[in-house]
């Protein structure tokens, strides 16, 4: 079992390469089952979710081309298969993306069937919103015994009107990928802004598709026959950007932050900025920078272009050692998604969580321990705080992390951070790892 061991209290200095967006990543490749002809993608994050992901089309008989490690040309042409067969079923059920298969599937040939999807567990994601939209769009849906059904009525989904009672990234992906081949036109109000959104429609353009107003609302849809073959890039990752941010704040140290999209930053460098840390927007960096005492702050998460709930833990790391009293609100997920939050306590962080709030009171220092990642970003968070703490830290159950970010270890070490992958069995007592 691979586990991360970090010497913490080493600052960062150097410059980082941000990757392709994650998020978006995982609604493209889905997307591109609806390409007749060859789709190249460029910029593709190296991690485990894309990889799960690829290999599912590759079942499905799509042509899976690596062209280098970051450029992948997918063939979907020859692929007949509306259902997802069981020898696939372990893989949809561990990606919360794989739905998205169910608005390919239901755009290309009329007819879906796969698992419930799987994710990060921030407690229950409901999918009512997926099947409000796939519904309207004329498909006949059902939900049960783990599965999900879907069945266009008349073998094409119809354009329609679809008002989102709550601003939700997947359900505003899944529908425009499904609207993007119906008949007519589909206007989708109260969708999701995120830069994963406009990616996905400036993808579906790129194929042929008509797809307005992504990054606003409204999103509207003229429905084309079918989706043709070309290339795209990718944008780079908002949050694997944000984290390296997060880390130089809470590590101390000067980092270029390259490979970004500062617009993407601009609510995660003015917060940083609020906690007394330099952040400087290039044309496509930033630079971080961390000398001074950390300020405490106050942060709510919120749907683009608020503050991404995907940054929560690792702000609440940074935010362990500001003088102070902190207060972080989850505002998206209903539970708050703050099971990260004993692991940051074994390193001797002073945190309450109450309701959809965690308070947090500034400690001198945070002391290395054995934590685990509880999911993706949480997992980062504990990484955060291990590279600030004193002593050494030891992450477990690292797979999390690396559904996520590419070469996390390779970036932070390369960044002068003391941190390594081991491999060790899960059974091995762990005795006093911070003696000496
Ligand atoms: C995506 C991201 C996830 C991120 C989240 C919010 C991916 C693969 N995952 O997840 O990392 O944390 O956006 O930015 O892109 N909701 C409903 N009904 C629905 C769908 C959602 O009530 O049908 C609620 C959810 O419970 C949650 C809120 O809407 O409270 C936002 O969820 P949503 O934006 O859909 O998140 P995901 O797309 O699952």
């Amino acid at each position: 079992m691979e586990k991360y061991v970090i010497q913490g209290g080493k600052p960062l200095r150097g410059s980082v390469e941000i990757s392709g967006a994650k998020n978006a990543a995982v609604a493209i490749i889905p997307a591109a089952l609806m390409v007749r002809g060859v789709c190249r993608l460029e910029n593709l994050p190296e991690i485990s979710d894309t990889d799960t992901l690829l290999h599912i089309l590759t079942y499905l008989g799509a042509k899976v081309n690596m062209i280098n490690r970051t450029t992948v040309e997918l063939d979907c042409t020859h692929v007949q298969m509306d259902t997802l067969p069981e020898d696939m079923w372990n893989l949809t059920r561990r990606i919360r993306a794989s739905y998205y298969l169910i608005g390919a599937m239901l755009g290309r040939f009329g007819r879906a069937r796969s698992t419930m999807p799987g994710g990060c567990n921030f407690g229950v994601r409901p999918i009512d919103q997926h099947i409000k939209g796939l519904t309207a769009l004329g498909a006949d849906m059902d939900v049960s015994g783990g599965f999900i059904r879907a069945t266009a009525k008349n073998g094409r989904l119809r354009g329609t009107t679809i008002y989102l009672d709550k601003v939700s990234v997947g359900a505003t992906i899944n529908i425009m990928i499904a609207a993007a081949t119906a008949e007519g036109r589909t206007v989708i109000e109260n969708v999701a802004r995120e830069p994963h959104i406009v990616d996905l429609a400036n993808f579906l353009n790129s194929m042929g598709a008509d797809v307005r107003g992504a990054g606003t609302d409204v999103i509207k849809i003229r429905g084309v026959k079918s989706l043709h073959g070309g290339a795209y890039t990718l944008i780079p990752d908002q949050i694997e950007a944000g984290t390296y941010m997060a880390a130089v704040a809470a590590a101390g140290g000067a980092v270029r932050v390259s490979n970004v999209i500062p617009k993407h930053l601009e609510c995660i460098s003015s917060k940083l900025r609020e906690m007394n840390v330099e952040v400087e927007e290039g044309d496509d960096y930033v630079l971080v920078c961390r000398n001074g005492p950390l300020h405490p702050v106050n942060l709510k998460t919120m749907p683009y272009p608020g503050f991404p709930t995907d940054m929560q833990p690792q702000m609440t790391a940074v935010l362990c050692c500001a003088p102070g009293l902190s207060v972080v609100t989850e505002g998206v997920w209903n539970n708050g998604r703050f099971k990260y939050v004993g692991e940051l306590k074994k390193m001797g962080a002073n945190i309450a969580v109450e309701d959809q709030s965690a308070i947090l009171q500034g400690v001198e220092k945070l002391t290395g321990a054995v934590v685990r990642a509880c999911d993706l970003r949480a997992g980062a968070a504990v990484v955060i705080a291990g590279l600030a703490a004193e002593g050494v830290t030891k992450v477990e159950d690292v797979t999390y992390i690396e559904r996520g970010y590419q070469d996390l270890v390779g970036k932070f070490r390369a960044l002068g951070a003391d941190i390594r992958c081991i491999e060790e069995p899960e059974s091995e007592p762990v005795v006093n790892w911070n003696a000496g």
